[in-house]
């Protein structure tokens, strides 16, 4: 996007190769105003008060001084300023501090040029939208609701909750191209967020290489906003999707409350929200399973799946979520070691509501492109298999 007005910029590093570098950057963006550098902590507090920049973009070598209190100070002083920290490396323990004290992004020093502009022009984006949405807030006669903002739908709104609690089943591929398929129909209204937490490979399956994930939109200070929300989704294919953490132990920020919190916004915010899982049934996917409308169960026809599944099934009757439950067999078409469909669901007790058939060479190849396999042949038995199964899900609503 253009901006109407630059991007005010100030920059802080004791490394006058640091400052060179990143201003060699910044510079060379029309957006982007570097109205000030500083090499010591007291020479960015003096510049402060005149410089009045929206983004501070802080060393955490700051000679004299701990940057990371420097930067919470600055918050408590400058409530608007957003903060990016430079890191030499990231790892949970900074992480965790640097959100703490108010920092938006932490950056690498080794930094690429892209990079570094995306998430200047990210946070300013998000920064100008907030102050603006709290001018609106604060003007009396206007609420949360008015025309032109992120509207709650006044259709019925569902979550549904691709689950299946046996590794590789199918959860992620079927998430995804249920997604693509739900858009063709309902454009601009289908979410896809990526709960498996530690391993999500959802920004793979759809080809984004995501800055922002749910990790991040964790760390926002104050209460999340629809508007706010919809800054860390990604479109691909006329879905709107939120991704896992970046690195496994990330996973551990978001919250079974947080999740909560998105999932009923997303709610608020789309028709459909798709949401794929972890094999395992941590909090976070208790809560999920809980707030859906449709739960997915993916089994497939061998002994090792059907006895884990079972294990499933058992769960979600505890949570009372049987009746919100649909039995979906994948790779119906694989050759089965002597079980059959009637088989299996004599052993769970529930009928098999759709199947999805094996297709192995689309699959491989869709995951490889990080294209769904429904983009890629709508008319192959898979994709009109999923199109079956969206049928099921959308004539029910
Ligand atoms: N219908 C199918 N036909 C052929 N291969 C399939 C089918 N469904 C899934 N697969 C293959 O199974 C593998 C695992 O799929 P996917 O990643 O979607 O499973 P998952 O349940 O999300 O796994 P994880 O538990 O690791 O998250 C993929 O390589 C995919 O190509
Ligand atoms: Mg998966």
């Amino acid at each position: 996007m253009k901006f109407l007005k630059t991007i005010r910029v100030l920059m802080a590093s004791a490394d006058p190769e640091i400052r060179g570098y990143l201003l060699n950057i910044l510079e060379s963006d029309h957006d982007i105003d570097v109205i000030g550098e500083a090499g010591q902590a007291g020479e960015l507090l003096e510049m402060m008060p005149t410089a009045n920049p929206e983004i501070l973009i802080l060393d955490e070598n700051l000679a004299e001084a701990d940057s990371l209190s420097l930067a919470a100070d600055l918050k408590l002083r400058y409530p608007p300023i957003q903060v990016i920290l430079i890191a030499e490396q990231e790892d949970l323990k900074l992480f965790k501090r640097a959100m703490q004290s108010g920092v938006r992004q932490i950056i690498l020093r080794s930094v690429e040029a892209g990079e570094l502009l995306g998430s200047v022009k990210d946070i300013a984006e998000g920064y100008r939208r907030s102050v603006e949405n709290l001018r609106e807030q604060s003007e009396p006669g206007k609420d949360s609701a008015a025309p032109g903002k992120a509207q709650p739908q006044l259709k019925a709104s569902q979550i549904i909750t691709v689950f299946g609690n046996k590794g590789g089943i199918g959860k992620s591929l079927i998430a995804c191209n249920l997604a693509v398929a739900a858009a063709t129909r309902y454009k601009d209204q289908v979410a896809l967020v990526d709960l498996d937490l530690q391993f999500g490979d959802i920004s793979l399956m759809m080809n984004i290489n995501p800055r922002k994930t749910i990790a991040e939109l964790m760390q926002e200070s104050g209460e999340l906003t629809a508007d706010l929300v919809d800054e860390y989704f990604y479109e691909r294919s006329g879905v709107k999707v939120l991704a896992a953490p970046h690195k496994p132990e990330l996973g551990e920020l978001v919250t079974s409350f947080g999740a909560e919190t998105v999932l009923k916004l997303c709610r608020k915010m789309y028709t459909y929200t798709f949401l794929d899982t972890p094999t395992f049934l941590d909090d976070t996917t208790l809560t999920a399973l809980e707030m859906s409308d449709v739960v997915l169960l993916l089994i497939s026809l061998d002994i090792p799946t059907i006895k884990n599944i079972k294990k499933g099934i058992d769960v979600l009757d505890s949570l009372k979520l049987l009746p919100r439950t649909k039995l979906i067999l994948n790779r119906s078409s694989s050759l089965s070691v002597g079980l059959e469909p009637q088989d299996v669901e004599q052993v769970l007790g529930m009928k098999i509501a759709a199947s999805i058939p094996s297709d192995f060479k689309m699959t491989v190849s869709s995951i490889n492109r990080g294209m769904p396999f429904y983009n890629m042949s709508p008319k192959a038995p898979i994709s009109r298999s999923i199109v079956e199964l969206f049928d099921l899900i959308d004539k029910a609503k």
